[in-house]
Formats: structure tokens, sequence, C-alpha cells
């Protein structure tokens, strides 16, 4: 697809990957809006971009998603492209924790939950555009989970399974919306730094890859080393579980 002149969404665009997202999409010319909880952080971050508004949002409240649909019907309604990139991690071992299911709760509400509430609600907005996409941002622990970031890693599992169906369904009955996953390996953002982000890959080279794709439909972004992995999933699951948790 076009990666020009698009209206383009991304949800926790104030740092990290979602932040490069947007510089990268408002420099090749498209409009960009960026959400964000933390208003101090929205507004600096949107002051560093061109073509930018921010809109302060917390995906896991549906009385604020519903704001800023409204908003965006109104002062956005050529919006084309939704890039579901907010996110939630727990690091933390099974058995140390006396709280997981609250934890596993949070990083659902966030990384599943969320995307699915978003998207259903913009879905008829896209679906009038020309050329629309959805972009949920996954994780390489999608295919081989990390131990020490096991219901981080069922969330975006869940994730995975439901944007495959939903590339499914949307081939039948909404052919102008393409749907794609990008799954990123360890990027060296604030999010990972207790996993030893600094090892990871730049956050632009994330964004480089999706704009890569988005011109080439390629649905399945698998960024850096998560090409590996999931090929080694694919050939052999416990390989790929054992490379994954190889740190412990
Ligand atoms: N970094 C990695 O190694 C890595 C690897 C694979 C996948 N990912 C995925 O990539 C995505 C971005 O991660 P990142 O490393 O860029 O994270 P980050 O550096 O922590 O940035 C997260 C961004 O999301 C916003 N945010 C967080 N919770 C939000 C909420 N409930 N509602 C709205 N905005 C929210 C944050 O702003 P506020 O805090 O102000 O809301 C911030 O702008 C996540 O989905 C993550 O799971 C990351």
């Amino acid at each position: 697809m076009n990666t020009t002149n698009n209206t383009v969404l991304v949800t926790g665009g104030s740092a990290g990957i979602g932040f490069e997202l947007a510089a990268l999409f408002a420099e090749k010319g498209n409009q960009v809006i960026i959400t964000g909880r933390d208003e101090h952080r929205l507004k600096t971050a949107v002051a560093r971009l061109k073509n930018t508004t921010g809109i302060l949002s917390d995906v896991t409240d549906p009385a604020q998603v519903d704001e800023l649909v409204t908003r965006i019907n109104k002062d956005f309604p050529g919006l084309n492209i939704v890039v579901n990139n907010a996110g939630k991690a727990y690091y933390y071992k099974l058995g140390d924790e006396i709280d997981v299911a609250e934890k596993a709760a949070e990083e659902m509400q966030t990384n599943y939950l969320a995307p699915i509430r978003l998207t259903e609600k913009l879905l008829p907005l896209l679906k009038r555009q020309k050329e629309a996409a959805i972009v949920n941002v996954s994780s390489i622990v999608a295919f081989a989970p990390g131990r020490r970031l096991a219901t981080y890693a069922a969330s975006k599992a869940a994730l995975h399974a439901y944007t495959r169906t939903l590339r499914l369904t949307l081939e039948k009955t909404a052919p102008n919306v393409r749907v794609f996953e990008l799954m990123p390996p360890l990027v060296n953002t604030e999010f990972s730094k207790v996993i030893g982000g600094e090892n990871g890959i730049p956050p632009r080279q994330v964004a480089e890859d999706l704009l890569k794709a988005l011109a080439e439909n390629n649905y399945e972004i698998h960024v850096g080393n998560t090409a590996y992995v999931y090929q080694l999933s694919l050939s052999s699951p416990a390989e790929a579980l054992k490379l994954m948790n190889a740190a412990e």
C-alpha cells in the first residue's frame, strides 16, 4: 500500500517504538496522531515531531477510547492506518509472585483487549477509506515465550491469533482494509530496560521495517532475529523455546 499521504493513528506514540513509528510516518508525508497517558511526555513528543497531533488517551479505558474515536471521526475523517502499539509487560518468575493473575489481567487488557476494542470502534471509518490498514504490534515471544515473560507472551500470542483471523475475515468482507502484524525482537526502549534492552535493536529499525512491509503488502513482519526464531519455532518448537530461555 501507499506509505505517504495517509492519516495514521499510533497508540503509545509518545515514546519508544511508537515514537519512532510516528516520526517516520511524519517524515514520509503522512498526517499522524499519537496517544499516551502522560500529558507531559505526550506534549514533549509532539513538539519533536512534524505533522503530528497528540491526544491524551488510555487504551485500556473504554470511555477514553470512545472519546478518542469521536474526536477522530470529527477531526480526522480520513484516518486510514491504525497502529495498535501501546503495550504492557511484567518481568517476573512464575512461582515468585502472589498476584500473577492480576499482572496477567493488566497485560491482557493492554496488549489484547485494547487493540480489539479500538479496532472494532474504528473499523466502520476504515472500511469507508479507499485503502486502509490495521497494524498490531505483537512480539517475538508470541511464537516462543521467555520464562520471565510468561503472561506477557501469552497476551501477545492471543493478539497474534486474533490478528490472523481478523486478516482472514477482512480479506473477504472488507478487502480495502489490510491487516499487518509487526513482531519486534528485543528493542532498546524504556519498556525493555529490565530485560537488557540496551542489547536490543534501535526502535528506528522497527519503524523502517514496518514502512517497507506496508509498501510491499508483507502482512507478517518478522523484524531482526524474530525471522530466525519464527522459522525455528516451525521446524522445532522445543529448540525455539530453549533459545528464548538460554540466558537462565
Ligand atoms: N521494547 C521491546 O523490546 C519490545 C519487543 C517486542 C514488542 N514490543 C512491543 O512494542 C510496543 C511498544 O513498546 P516500547 O518498547 O516502545 O514501549 P515504551 O518505550 O514503554 O513506550 C510505550 C508507549 O506506550 C504508551 N502507553 C503505555 N501504556 C499505555 C496505555 N494504557 N494507553 C495509551 N498509551 C500507553 C506510553 O506512554 P504513557 O506511559 O505516557 O502512556 C509510551 O508512549 C509494545 O506493544 C510492546 O509490547 C516491545
